[in-house]
């Protein structure tokens, strides 16, 4: 007989199947991905509940309009990052790529009910048309922290304390990371008088944030386009963003500094902008990032509402702790406390009725009705973490004297189900 490397009916049936991977630039959450994001995503909600910060949600559908109003407008993100549709009732729609025009909207929405200053949290996956790489996906999902109605400076020290805290709430030593801080405010009145004209701040600030990602050849070629001939850009800290370092170190954080080449991508923030990096050299984008927007609510008319926030990713998230080393083991394990393994299928029933009754006092079991030997059933408990197995034969039925066993111990007991649950109740 002749093989063909790939017959032809084999090409036909891999035609007639799907593929089972996910959509380009989007996460499949298996159960270990899932545990890691449910870790983070509580220990984000701990810290800013901690901060007094209430938690908020929104639909991941937003009218188009919500991103292309003066004053929220990002070019970039409009034209080439978002994800837009037109709705069955020619309605222009967007998946949000980001939370902060959201947040703006609801605020300005109840403006007359709330109270002042708001402390508002939320946790929103967001869709971005990105290349995707390391860091970057087209869906991500962001804690986003903002503080509405308190334009003192010590707003802006409380919101980058908390965005520290919540990584020295995931063991992150303060040498791992570092806070750059600057201030638009401060840029415009540094650059106005330099640039060719002062519409292209905008421009000037954006080619800026870009900075890290292009050679310094097109940075220099780019910033003369900007920047008035023989004119020369020194940027120097002012009070306010003194204040705010001054601030944070009386609060015990000593990793924060002025950079000016912080500028955020974008055109709604107004004074105070912040990114967080890892140092490591492994992950070389910003963590989080943030600012003071202090006219953003004033596209939904009345007067603005100052504001300020961040958004810290999921993604950059997860690769700063596996860098560092900082997810703990146990939460990668999803295995029950308890397996119940039948050692046939006559066993299945009782193997189901002794879990119940375990379940009753809030342990977590499962049983392993699949087919296999017994032995690969324990091998099987044991890799997956599972601290308890009781196995369940003929015998165990018919005497209804069963035998725990702790994994990881080695330890044994026997008796009836009832005597013996006290065992299992250990973390
Ligand atoms: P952003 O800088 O666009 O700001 O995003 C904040 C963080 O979200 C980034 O530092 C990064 O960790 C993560 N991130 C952004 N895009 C992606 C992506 N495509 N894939 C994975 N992670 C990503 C904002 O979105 C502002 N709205 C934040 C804010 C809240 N400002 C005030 N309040």
């Amino acid at each position: 007989m002749h093989y063909y490397p790939l017959s032809p009916t084999i090409l036909l049936m891999t035609e007639k199947y799907l593929s089972t991977d996910s959509y380009k630039g989007v996460r499949d959450f298996y159960p270990e991905d899932m545990a890691i994001q449910r870790y983070i995503f509580s220990t984000w909600a701990k810290t800013a509940e901690r901060y007094g910060f209430e938690r908020y949600d929104a639909s991941i559908l937003e009218p188009s309009a919500l991103y292309k109003a003066k004053g929220a407008e990002n070019e970039e993100m409009v034209n080439e990052q978002t994800y837009t549709f037109i709705d069955r009732g020619d309605r222009e729609v967007t998946l949000r790529p980001e939370m902060t025009p959201s947040v703006a909207r609801m605020v300005a929405g109840q403006r007359h009910e709330l109270s002042f200053p708001l402390r508002w949290y939320s946790i929103p996956n967001l869709f971005r048309y990105e290349r995707p790489q390391r860091g970057r996906l087209r869906e991500h999902c962001q804690l986003n922290c903002d503080i509405f109605g308190a334009s003192h400076y010590t707003a802006d020290v409380e919101l980058i304390s908390l965005a520290y805290q919540t990584l020295i709430d995931f063991g992150a030593k303060p040498d791992m990371f570092e806070i750059r801080v600057n201030s638009r405010k401060l840029m415009q009145e540094q650059i106005s008088d330099k640039l060719i004209s002062p519409d292209l701040l905008p421009d000037y600030l954006r080619l800026v944030d870009k900075k890290a990602k292009i050679s310094n050849d097109e940075f220099i070629k780019e910033e003369k386009k900007l920047i008035k001939d023989g004119a020369s850009v020194a940027i120097v800290i002012n009070d306010k963003v003194s204040q705010v370092l001054q601030g944070l170190i009386s609060l015990g954080i000593q990793n924060a500094k002025f950079d000016s080449t912080i500028t955020r991508g974008f055109n709604y923030y107004t004074d105070t902008v912040f990114e967080v990096f890892d140092v490591s050299g492994e992950n070389n984008r910003a963590m989080l990032g943030g600012g003071r927007y202090d006219n953003l609510t004033e596209m939904f008319g009345g007067e603005a509402i100052s504001g300020i926030g961040f958004g810290m990713g999921d993604v950059t998230m997860r690769d700063f702790l596996e860098t560092h080393k900082l997810i703990p083991e146990y939460i990668r394990s999803t295995a029950p406390h308890v397996i119940v393994i039948p050692m046939t299928e006559e066993e299945n029933m009782p193997a189901e009725l002794i879990a119940q009754h375990i379940r009753k006092a809030g342990i977590t079991v499962s049983t392993d009705i699949g087919i296999r030997k017994v032995g690969k059933k324990i091998g099987d408990a044991s890799t997956r973490g599972a601290r308890f197995i009781i196995v369940i034969g003929e015998n165990e039925v018919s005497s209804k004297q069963l035998t725990i066993k702790n994994l990881l111990s080695g330890e044994e007991h026997t008796g009836e189900l009832g005597s013996l649950m006290n065992y299992l109740d250990v973390k």
